[in-house]
């Protein structure tokens, strides 16, 4: 079952070139309050420069990007990062055309709405679907956690030249078309690595990936205010027994922030998967932990096609103020069904993201399926507030 699924994963349609517009998606590498990376790449020889400015202002500023040229198609993907912008504050720019496009930074601290999903484009219809239910609730940003584009490890029987690049230009093509607020505002997007997005770990200069996000290799932490965002690599670029010095470390210098989350892509309490696989046991002896001593209250996991909440877990057992590891990766795949285990509350054959509502009093996390329906709900109070009601 699970190849005919893999296989057919990549009879999905190619909405490929001809495209008037130069595609751009927005990224953060650093400080999200005052940074910005923008990406754009279109069939034509563009400008290698952005213009940009503060909404309001009349005077544009310029700056040079970095490219890199794709192995088939020929295409440059542009790279260009701005910095000390002013928090929460709307910016503009353009390429050499006249269409303007719009960004925000954060502000310094929450509040702030964000989505986290993985496992995406498998099947454009139902990526793109799910894509238009994040956008009309106008997040901030969206975590992507892993298996973005779906063009590593998995048989293809019919292989066209180049249909990895093309399929990254498909997602970027879709994400650029669908990820914006009504107001038109871009939403960047925060990726994470999956085992369907790079070969194995040592191949840098081979993999597709990196030429699209550049950003996505390192695993690394964001702070909004009072929120940390953990983003790991199950073992893709970084092993996972790599990162657990550094994971402790930084966990341990925010032990007394309100919020702490982590997002990554192999479960540790999968609710499909088996939870013997090796990874998923690396995952709960190596960061779990971790998670445990520093008070993480949720850990967004994925790849398992289904959508699952555990019982907040502490030690490996059920405790009212553990962990709860939610997601399991279903925003654009065919669904797969979850298994009753003991240690999952809440399971569902759906496709669905996670949206993350917080302010200094709580975070609220809703899943999501795919006509915008809320499937299920959890409240997590600030470190040190007690339980959620
Ligand atoms: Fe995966």
């Amino acid at each position: 079952m699970l190849l005919i699924t893999s296989i057919l994963c990549f009879f999905c349609s190619f909405s490929f070139f001809p495209k008037m517009q130069p595609t751009v998606y927005l990224s953060w590498e650093n400080d999200p309050a005052t940074s910005m990376i923008i990406h754009w790449y279109t069939e034509d020889k563009e400008e290698t420069k952005i213009k940009y400015r503060k909404q309001g202002e009349n005077t544009w500023s310029y700056k040079e990007g970095t490219y890199i040229y794709l192995g088939y198609l020929p295409l440059r993907v542009h790279s260009l990062e701005l910095f000390d912008l002013e928090p929460n504050t709307e910016y503009e720019f353009g390429l050499s055309g006249n269409k303007v496009y719009r960004f925000r930074t954060l502000a310094a601290d929450v509040p702030l709405v964000f989505a986290v999903g993985g496992d995406v484009y498998c099947y454009l219809d139902l990526m793109r679907k799910m894509a238009a239910q994040i956008a009309v609730r106008s997040p901030d940003f969206v975590v992507v956690g892993g298996d973005i584009a779906y063009t590593r490890g998995t048989k293809q029987l019919f292989k066209q030249k180049g249909w990895q690049e093309k399929r990254w230009i498909t997602f970027f093509n879709t994400w650029s078309e669908t990820m914006k607020t009504l107001d038109g505002r871009l939403i960047p997007i925060i990726g994470l690595l999956g085992n369907h997005d790079v070969e194995r770990i040592g191949l840098e200069e081979e993999e597709i990936a990196y030429k699209f996000l550049p950003e996505i290799r390192s695993f690394k932490v964001i702070d909004i205010g009072s929120l940390s965002l953990f983003l790991l690599d199950t073992g893709h670029q970084y092993r996972v027994k790599a990162q657990e010095k550094w994971l402790e470390k930084e966990l341990e210098k925010r032990e007394k922030n309100s919020y702490k989350m982590a997002v990554y892509h192999i479960s540790g309490y999968p609710s499909v998967y088996s939870e013997e696989g090796i990874t998923p046991t690396r995952v709960r002896e190596y960061w779990h932990p971790h998670f445990d001593r520093y008070h993480l209250q949720i850990a967004f996991e994925n790849h398992n096609h289904a959508y699952k909440r555990t019982y907040p877990l502490k030690n490996g057992k059920y405790h009212p103020e553990g962990v709860i590891y939610m997601g399991d990766g279903s925003w654009g795949v065919r669904t797969r069904t979850p298994r009753k285990k003991w240690y999952l509350e809440k399971i569902a054959k759906v496709n669905s993201v996670c949206l993350v509502q917080i302010d200094q009093e709580k975070a609220v996390v809703e899943a999501i399926d795919i006509k915008g329906r809320v499937i299920d709900s959890v409240t997590i109070m600030p470190q040190g507030a007690g339980s959620a009601p």
